[in-house]
């Protein structure tokens, strides 16, 4: 991996030798008007050809002279409007990819700053900057519409090289630079990519002095968190034929791209097209709808070996349609998995290998969704849904350590908050995210929105740095406040206290719903108000919890959630007991955000029960309640219907992905329904995989109970695995635990780190707790 050196801030022009270039042959063309009505009532607009509407990324190139005396240093500081590619000498200054990252590009954009020392020689120098669309101005949005940030690219750099004499050379970017086009025809990051390989190597096209521009400089901040790059590399696993075209499966649900090698004609071109799924008749089938969701690069030959790999894109897939191409061994194609670059901490496995293949496609779905940002997918929309990372934060600082990279992202969504205070339902957030707000008739959502306090809340709970809160707390309240003043509305009196007034996607896509009619908007109306209210009644909690740690007042927060409690109990309790929502997740989060009176609480447990087993002893929970459903049943003494709905293998359960042959964790449920169909859903949606947190919690047992690690219990209570291996490395240390069964029993084994308490508690010990230090323990049950 390589250091990145960082500098004085470089906020403002006066900071920089070299100034912001652009070109005519940078300007990106926008894409026809699109509404998400239109979208999602499945109608394609007629569409130019891709190459008609998508332009060839921009290489911006200088020659210079490097003179011939000793190199004490030399560093390359740059960015973009667009992602780039920046090599010295044809050598790429970095193996990091997508950069500058995906970030709210028009308040907070990074730069980078790489030691290039070793990239110069003496003589002639080449410095090149090729620029793409990317997120910046790609067709990122929802809708497919292009130029989200701004529509025209621009590059920005620095190359700094000191002499040992103490001279320097100081090049920067301005109209000395060239600027022209190459292999890349077109790039886009949600399309694709065409590479033409018989353009020559060294640009002649198009060939043309940069313009000098004036874009900001006071958004430009360095590097934050890690960078993407390409990490594990798939083997392909099976290829066939259908009709002329080659299928090849990689065995895995991923997100990154194919490396192929062969050798094309001059001329001779070849489409690959990807898709995650195949159809019940075993055939290609692409899971993926909607405008400029393409999926598809395009290379053209040059009578030459290569090996073959977009450079400014990156697609969803297990599977890869090849067209053009009639011979290719296994050997020739892998799949490149790209995301984030995260130190692991986490590992876990069990004696049943349904659930270690679950532990695991939760796993290739966090991959798969971080890469730059945490996504709700890396196919379709592969936007911040702020709901997906508010539902999976808790188990996503398992595997990796995601606290840096999940901190930047909280700065495009501190970024993007409304004047209003609103935190909005996706961020970093394009212009068309606020261009269709006619689908819903709102920016936000509870439970989405919400995600600015539970994910600070999360990360301080688990890497216990109070700087997350600290970071985010102003913003956290003006949300806050942005939602008592929607819930309120004009209405007088205990209305007040309910979140009635507005969109709110609810208990998004629960189950029976979407097996009925498939329509996920009915989930969000069936359930929103109560939702929202319970959310609303959280974060109060939440902010009572987040402010006291702060030092500040938590009174009105406290007093405020008990409000919203009575006027929930009131609204939403009907006097037989059951909720007015009478769906399982409603249920689940008004015992989980202890809304209810003490004395109503068995009734509604009962009755959040007696809906399960009516249901086969099948979960029904949507998006926000799901990750709250096996706590809520183990903390009121339904152990074993925990169990079950756990290990359950019929449809809606985590083990029937499994059974189904998943290797992701799915949006929908039903995403392969039980007779074979396939749908058009994603099957790369982490959200449900919230279920590790649980496992990790109740199954092996291990719970933060200061933050950060510094002191935990360890109670294993769920026996829904004879035997797990747990290995976490907290910032407090590293915890193992690990659990066998031998003919006398279960034998635990834990190894604390040092300077943690921990408390052990382990089954059929009758309540019995040991408080032990740092070492390592056996226990026997
Ligand atoms: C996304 C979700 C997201 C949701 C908003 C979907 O299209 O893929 O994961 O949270 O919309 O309700």
């Amino acid at each position: 991996m390589q250091k990145l050196v960082s500098h004085v801030i470089r906020n403002s022009a006066d900071k920089w030798y070299g100034q912001w270039i652009t070109a005519d042959i940078a300007k990106v063309k926008a894409e026809p008007e699109f509404s998400l009505a239109q979208m999602f009532s499945g109608q394609l607009p007629a569409q130019e050809p891709v190459e008609s509407r998508l332009r060839p990324p921009v290489i911006f190139y200088k020659e210079f002279n490097v003179p011939d005396k000793a190199l004490r240093d030399a560093t390359l500081t740059i960015t973009a409007q667009g992602i780039y590619q920046a090599t010295i000498n044809g050598v790429a200054v970095t193996d990091a990819i997508f950069t500058p990252d995906y970030t709210a590009y028009t308040k907070f954009l990074q730069y980078q700053t790489y030691p290039v020392t070793e990239l110069l020689k003496v003589g002639k120098n080449r410095l090149q900057i090729v620029v793409a669309d990317g997120w910046f101005a790609g067709r990122v949005s929802v809708s497919g519409g292009s130029g989200q940030f701004g529509d025209q690219l621009a590059a920005l750099a620095d190359l700094d090289i000191e002499f040992a004499d103490n001279t320097e050379l100081q090049l920067g970017t301005d109209e000395t630079f060239n600027v022209t086009t190459g292999k890349w025809r077109y790039a886009d990051i949600d399309i694709g990519e065409k590479q033409d390989l018989s353009f020559s190597a060294e640009p002649t096209t198009e060939q043309a002095p940069a313009a000098l521009a004036v874009f900001d400089y006071s958004r430009l901040v360095p590097q934050e968190g890690p960078q993407v790059r390409r990490q594990k590399v798939l083997p392909a696993r099976k290829i066939w034929n259908e009709g002329a075209a080659l299928i090849v499966d990689f065995g895995q649900v991923i997100a990154g791209r194919v490396r192929l090698t062969t050798t094309l004609a001059l001329k001779q071109t070849i489409k690959l097209e990807h898709a995650e799924a195949l159809n019940q008749q075993g055939k290609f089938f692409k899971n993926i709808v909607g405008r400029n969701k393409d999926q598809t690069d395009i290379f053209v030959g040059n009578g030459q070996k290569a090996t073959l790999e977009p450079d400014f894109t990156f697609h969803g897939f297990r599977y890869v349609r090849i067209t053009g191409l009639t011979k290719l061994d296994l050997a020739d194609i892998q799949a490149v998995t790209l995301y984030s670059d995260f130190a692991p901490t986490g590992s876990l496995s069990t004696s049943n290998t349904s659930v270690n293949q679950l532990l695991q496609n939760i796993k290739w779905s966090q991959r798969g969704n971080m890469i730059s940002i945490p996504t709700d997918c890396p196919q379709r929309e592969r936007i911040g849904w702020t709901g997906d990372m508010q539902v999976f934060a808790p188990a996503a600082t398992f595997y990796y350590d995601t606290d840096q990279f999940i901190q930047r992202w909280l700065r495009s969504v501190r970024a993007d908050q409304q004047d209003n205070g609103e935190i909005v339902d996706y961020s970093p957030a394009p212009k068309d995210f606020f261009n269709s707000t006619d689908f819903t008739g709102s920016v936000s959502s509870a439970g989405w929105g919400d995600a600015i306090i539970m994910v600070p809340w999360t990360l301080y709970q688990r890497f216990g740095d109070q700087q997350v809160l600290k970071d985010n707390y102003n913003a956290m309240q003006r949300w806050f406040n942005f939602a008592q003043t929607s819930a309120a509305g004009d209405k007088t009196g205990s209305d007040r206290y309910i979140w009635d007034t507005k969109f709110h996607y609810g208990d998004w896509m629960f189950p029976s719903v979407m097996m009925k009619s498939g329509n996920p908007m009915e989930t969000a109306q069936l359930t929103k108000d109560l939702v929202a209210t319970a959310f609303l009644a959280h974060s109060a909690d939440l902010l009572g919890e987040i402010s006291a740690v702060l030092g500040d007042d938590s009174r009105i927060y406290r007093d405020y959630a008990s409000k919203v409690k009575q006027s929930f109990a009131k609204h939403f309790i009907t006097a037989t007991h059951q909720l007015t929502s009478d769906f399982q997740g409603c249920y689940v989060l008004a015992l989980a955000f202890d809304l209810v009176p003490a004395k109503l609480k068995t009734g509604l447990v009962q009755r959040l029960v007696e809906k399960i087993h009516t249901n086969n002893d099948l979960l029904d929970t949507g998006f926000l309640s799901v990750p709250y459903l096996l706590d809520v049943l183990v903390d009121n003494g339904q152990v074993e219907l925990a169990k079950k709905v756990f290990l359950q293998e019929h449809c809606p359960s985590w083990l029937y992905e499994v059974k189904q042959g998943a290797t992701t964790i799915w949006e929908s449920w039903n995403g392969i329904q039980p007779d074979g169909t396939v749908g058009t859903l994603s099957f790369n949606h982490y959200a449900m995989g919230c279920v590790l947190d649980w496992f990790v919690r109740d199954v092996v047992g291990l719970t933060s109970t200061t933050p950060g690690y510094q002191t935990v219990t360890i109670a294993p209570q769920v026996a829904v695995v004879n035997e797990f291996d747990l290995t976490y490395q907290a910032v407090s240390g590293e915890f193992k635990i690990k659990q066998i069964k031998q003919t006398d029993g279960q034998h635990l084994t834990v190894t604390i780190p040092t300077g943690v308490v921990a408390k052990v508690q382990v089954p059929n010990a009758k309540g019995a707790v040991q408080t032990v230090g740092a070492g390592t323990y056996e226990f026997t049950y």
